[in-house]
């Protein structure tokens, strides 16, 4: 016997995405449980998927001059720490010259504690299992006066928000900041195609297996009933859009029930869910965008290897 909640956001959510009349799609945040996490985790060693390893080189190389220029006092704020290896040279740094405190954001609770048992040795870690917004909310709130606040938001997941989305989330970011707060904001950039396209379809097959658990993900929650081997996993670039696209293409015409959504979906033939987008960015449309939202764009590190910025945004 299965209960599922047939009111739940993610039921929901899959619902309205399946019924679209246009392009179906399904939100890219599902693709994250923990067989998808370490599917993604497996993704940032692949040698054709460099973004990773370039946020990684360039916070190493630059740590010393981001705390060089932070202020006295400063308490850092992850948003998505992950195991927060990434952010460990800036928190290295910080406690030389000061006590490091240090509040990692994450949904996964897995993560949090590997986060805290790694990072514990360098200085107070006060793990938030919460979302991004609600964590840095609840950290600007609770800070002491005089304490000036630094957010690491790496990896380009602003890369995966639609772009007025990721306006409005760096603006709510900025309405939690006072000025001179500050933002490292991590952006991967525009590449040649090829080069975008073997990061996001490569020969092992890992980025298909990422993908197409967004469907076993479905089955296993709430009740779905895909072939997943009636779908395969496509990539689109959009040159104009900047945009790298991720699909589940159905090879047949089919028929799906998905019983905690209370939704029956066809599919036709080359059909295709849409389950990602990741925009490239150029370097001058980070200025732009910082200012937007409230931020001016004090420094940029690129990476030589993989056209990747780091980008310390302050807060005006
Ligand atoms: C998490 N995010 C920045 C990754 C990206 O490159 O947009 C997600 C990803 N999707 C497929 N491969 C990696």
């Amino acid at each position: 016997m299965y209960a599922f909640a047939l009111d739940s956001e993610f039921a929901r959510e899959v619902r309205c995405g399946l019924t679209r009349t246009e392009q179906k799609t399904l939100p890219c945040r599902y693709l994250y449980d923990d067989v998808g996490s370490a599917l993604f985790e497996a993704i940032t060693h692949l040698p054709e998927y460099g973004l990773t390893r370039a946020d990684t080189r360039l916070i190493q190389a630059h740590a010393g001059e981001l705390v060089d220029w932070l202020p006295r006092n400063t308490i850092v704020v992850e948003l998505g720490s992950g195991n927060g290896m990434k952010s460990k040279p800036i928190i290295e740094r910080l406690r030389r010259r000061q006590i490091a405190v240090y509040y990692p954001i994450d949904l996964s609770s897995t993560a949090l504690a590997k986060c805290a048992e790694e990072l514990a040795p360098l200085g107070a870690v006060c793990p938030l299992n919460t979302s991004y917004l609600e964590g840095l909310r609840e950290v600007a709130e609770r800070r002491a006066e005089g304490q000036n606040l630094l957010a690491l938001f790496l990896g380009s997941t602003i890369g995966n928000f639609e772009p007025e989305a990721a306006i409005d989330f760096l603006y709510a970011i900025r309405l939690t900041m006072h000025p001179g707060d500050a933002l490292l904001l991590g952006t991967d950039l525009v590449k040649p195609v090829e080069r975008l396209l073997a990061a996001y379809d490569d020969p092992t097959l890992v980025t298909a297996a990422f993908n197409l658990n967004m469907l076993a993900r479905i089955n296993r929650e709430i009740g779905g009933d895909f072939d997943l081997r009636q779908f395969e996993h496509v990539i689109r670039y959009d040159e104009q859009a900047q945009r790298i696209e991720m699909h589940l293409r159905s090879r047949i015409y089919q028929i799906v029930s998905i019983r905690g959504a209370d939704l029956i979906v066809d599919f036709v033939p080359n059909e295709t869910i849409c389950t990602e987008a990741c925009y490239k960015f150029c370097p001058e449309q980070i200025r732009t965008m910082a200012r937007t939202a409230g931020f001016r764009l004090e420094a940029q590190w690129i990476d030589e290897e993989w056209p990747f910025a780091e980008n310390l945004l302050v807060a005006v």
